[in-house]
Formats: structure tokens, C-alpha cells, sequence
């Protein structure tokens, strides 16, 4: 290889490597506006734009996510809409039949969910012990015509977590953050090979040091870390290779 060509790949890998360390910091890295990827607005032309409906019936609930993105967001602790839309591109593209998730709060990140098991012929069963939280979610997940694929458990989730009837696809975890090793451990067995456990809140300060590590020194996981929106751990529960 001439010298000249030589400088060319050192230079284009060096600049793919820079663009992967601008698109996916670790839980202890420092988010970099104007990455390239999804998120805030920003980028040098990579940033999102607001979804798209496919038709009708996505543009009814894109609607609704909208409305409650603007009016119901105070006190709920919702997800940052772009995790709201990571959630449901990766339940859609792994076609769950069946995601668990642990706080529903108002039902914002569930409803993105459900966006995706419209599609996929899934269901969600999700977890809230707050009853007043619950009741609105009840309420947000009729106006969104979700209702008939979505399960609310009103109580602890510690303890109703046992009830989860496998296989599923992917669980979402969003609750109390010191809780998230017990239901990592009470969840994964029920959780298919080739299916996903998703976290929020992983950044550094907010996250259990326990579950970082407990899904960063398992072999039979592989995690990769979003700090985008409010920081987001997505592990994968490996399948044996053949
Ligand atoms: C950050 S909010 C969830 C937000 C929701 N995922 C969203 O983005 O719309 C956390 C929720 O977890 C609930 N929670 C906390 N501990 C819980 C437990 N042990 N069992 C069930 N829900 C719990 C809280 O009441 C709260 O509504």
C-alpha cells in the first residue's frame, strides 16, 4: 500500500471511530450535543425529526403522545420523547409479542410500546404501585385505543413480577432505581434468548452501580449504552451461536 493511500485509511477509520464515540457514550461518558443519531435537535443535519404517522391509526396516537408530552408531563416523570421512540423501534424491530415494563407512571412510555405491539401483534403488561398514576394511565391508554393490548398491575412490582408468565420479548425498566438488580434477576429467566432488557435513568449519579454491573459482567448479556435522551442501557439476553 503507497504512503499516500496508507494516510487515506488511518484518516476514514479514525473518523469512524470518532463518530461512534460521538453517537454512543458510555454510562459514564458525557453527552455531546450535535452528535450524529436520533436526539435533540443540533447535529450537523443527523438530528430527528418529529415522526411520521404511516396512516391514520398511527397519527391518532402519535396525537395523543403529543398532547400528553405537552400537558402531563409534570409530576409523571416521563421518558424524554426520543427514548419514547427508541423504545418503540426496538420493541417493533425485534416483533415482541410481549414486553413487560416496571412503572407505568401515567402510561406515556407504554403507550410508545404499544405503538409498536399494534404493529407486532404483542401485548404489554406494566407495573405501577401509585394508584392515582395508574388510574390515569387506565384512562390515557383508553384514549389511545390501547387499551384492549395492555395489562396495568397496580401494586409492587417487586412482588408481582413473580406472576409474569414467559416468554418475553423485551422488559422495560423505569421505577425505583435501586430496585432495577431485583428485577433483572427476577424477570431475565423469563426473558426469551435474543430478547432485550432496556433501563432508564442510566447515567452517571442516577444509576445502580449494581445493575451496570450486573449487565456489563454477565457473558450471557450484551449491553450498549444511549445517553441521548435520559440515558438508556440496552442488553441483550445472548442466543448460543451455532
Ligand atoms: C419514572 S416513573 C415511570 C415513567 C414512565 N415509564 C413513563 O415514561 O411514562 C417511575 C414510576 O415507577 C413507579 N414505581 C416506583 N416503585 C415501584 C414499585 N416498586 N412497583 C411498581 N411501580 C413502582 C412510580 O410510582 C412511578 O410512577
Amino acid at each position: 500500500m503507497s504512503r499516500r493511500m496508507m494516510i487515506g485509511v488511518t484518516g476514514a477509520t479514525l473518523l469512524i471511530a470518532a463518530g461512534l464515540l460521538l453517537a454512543q457514550p458510555g454510562p459514564g461518558g458525557r453527552r455531546r450535543p450535535g452528535g450524529p443519531g436520533f436526539g435533540p435537535p443540533g447535529g450537523r443535519g443527523m438530528e430527528s425529526k418529529p415522526p411520521l404517522a404511516k396512516g391514520p391509526a398511527e397519527q391518532k396516537i402519535l396525537d395523543m403522545l403529543n398532547d400528553m408530552n405537552r400537558n402531563e408531563r409534570g409530576g409523571n416523570m416521563n421518558v424524554p420523547i426520543e427514548d419514547g421512540r427508541l423504545l418503540r423501534l426496538l420493541a417493533e424491530s425485534i416483533g415482541a409479542k410481549h414486553v413487560v415494563e416496571i412503572g407505568t407512571s401515567n402510561g406515556y412510555s407504554g403507550i410508545w410500546q404499544a405503538l409498536a405491539l399494534k404493529a407486532t401483534g404483542g401485548k404489554l403488561t406494566t407495573f405501577e404501585i401509585d394508584e392515582g398514576r395508574a388510574a390515569m394511565a387506565r384512562q390515557n391508554f383508553q384514549r389511545a385505543g390501547v387499551q384492549d393490548i395492555v395489562t396495568l398491575v397496580l401494586g409492587d412490582a417487586h412482588e408481582k413480577v413473580a406472576d409474569v408468565v414467559g416468554p418475553v420479548d423485551m422488559v422495560f425498566i423505569d421505577a425505583d432505581k435501586e430496585g432495577y438488580v431485583d428485577y433483572l434477576n427476577k424477570l431475565l429467566p423469563k426473558v426469551r434468548p435474543g430478547g432485550l432488557i432496556v433501563a432508564h435513568n442510566i447515567t452517571p449519579g442516577m444509576a445502580d452501580a449494581e445493575y451496570v454491573a450486573a449487565i456489563t459482567t454477565n457473558p450471557e448479556l450484551e449491553t450498549v449504552f444511549y445517553s441521548q435522551g435520559g440515558g438508556v442501557s440496552v442488553t441483550l439476553k445472548k442466543r448460543a451461536l451455532n
